[in-house]
């Protein structure tokens, strides 16, 4: 298995998740552009990564914004000539029932979401197509399956993906394999902010959830960015338009 040597873009690549996705691919050699709308983290990773001896520029980019989404993708071929593999992960959170959610609300998560791997797929795909090969991996969620309490405009936003998964998969075959990701609970900063109307201390908190998880342990970036750089490597060929579970085993538990 190897992306050594292959340009890859990350978005949402400068916290949790895709922080670790930016220096796995790093270190395993890939060329990374790395593109979110954390300016100075983004700045400051490239910089600590590029000092370590990696390929890596990071590239402001709101996923929301097809500008800046045709700039992301036309910067990456300008300077690295061709783009291999793209992990889709940009992604905001938030909580509430339907009666709770105003246009606002509507607009960030489904903006996000939904749109930002829309507007990441129809600028990637003429890459793929005139390269004649090409890997998108989008980052959906348990979520998408599971009607967790209170997260409706989330839940219905990585079901989405799903079904997106499937439509690129039919729509460019031949040259482009897209595969989702279902995360679990990963420790990152969208779960520290998701646990925060718990009177609990967070660590405390973890270890409940933790003992709950059949591999008793939380996810880490990491464990997504290695299976990440699987999907994206030529050895998972065969994986395509379906999505991969990384759960630690909880969708194996019973309802009750
Ligand atoms: N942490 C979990 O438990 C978990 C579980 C399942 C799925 N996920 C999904 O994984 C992905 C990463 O989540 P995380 O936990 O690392 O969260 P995070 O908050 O640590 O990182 C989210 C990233 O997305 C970027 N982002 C937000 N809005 C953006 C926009 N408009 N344009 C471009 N970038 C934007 C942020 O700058 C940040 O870099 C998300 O899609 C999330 O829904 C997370």
């Amino acid at each position: 298995m190897s992306i050594e040597g292959h340009v890859i873009v990350v978005t949402g690549g400068t916290s949790g998740i895709g922080e670790g996705c930016t220096r796995h691919f790093a270190e395993l050699g890939a060329k990374v552009v790395t593109s979110s709308i954390q300016q100075e983290t983004g700045e400051a990773l490239e910089q600590e990564l590029r000092d370590a001896g990696h390929d890596v520029t990071f590239i402001y980019a709101d996923m929301t914004d097809e500008t800046q989404v045709a700039a992301l993708v036309e910067r990456t071929v300008d300077m690295h000539g061709r783009i291999d593999g793209a992990c889709s992960n940009a992604g905001v959170w938030v909580e509430g029932t339907v009666e709770e959610f105003d246009d606002e609300a509507w607009d960030l998560v489904m903006g996000v979401n939904v749109r930002g791997n829309f507007l990441f797929a129809k600028h990637l795909v003429p890459v793929f197509r005139e390269q004649g090969e090409g890997v998108l991996v989008i980052t959906t969620s348990t979520a998408a399956y599971v009607g967790f309490p209170a997260h409706a405009l989330y839940c219905a936003s990585k079901s989405a993906l799903v079904a997106l998964i499937r439509c690129l998969t039919k729509d460019h075959a031949g040259y482009m394999r897209c595969v989702g990701i279902c995360p679990g609970t990963i420790d990152t900063p969208m779960l520290a902010a998701s646990a925060e109307g718990f009177d609990q201390p967070l660590e405390e908190l973890y270890a409940e959830v933790a003992e709950k998880i059949p591999v008793k342990r939380l996810g880490q970036p990491e464990d997504v960015a290695r299976a990440a750089a699987f999907l994206l490597s030529d050895d998972a060929g065969f994986i395509a338009g379906s999505s991969v579970f990384l759960e630690g085993g909880t969708l194996a538990l019973p309802p009750w």
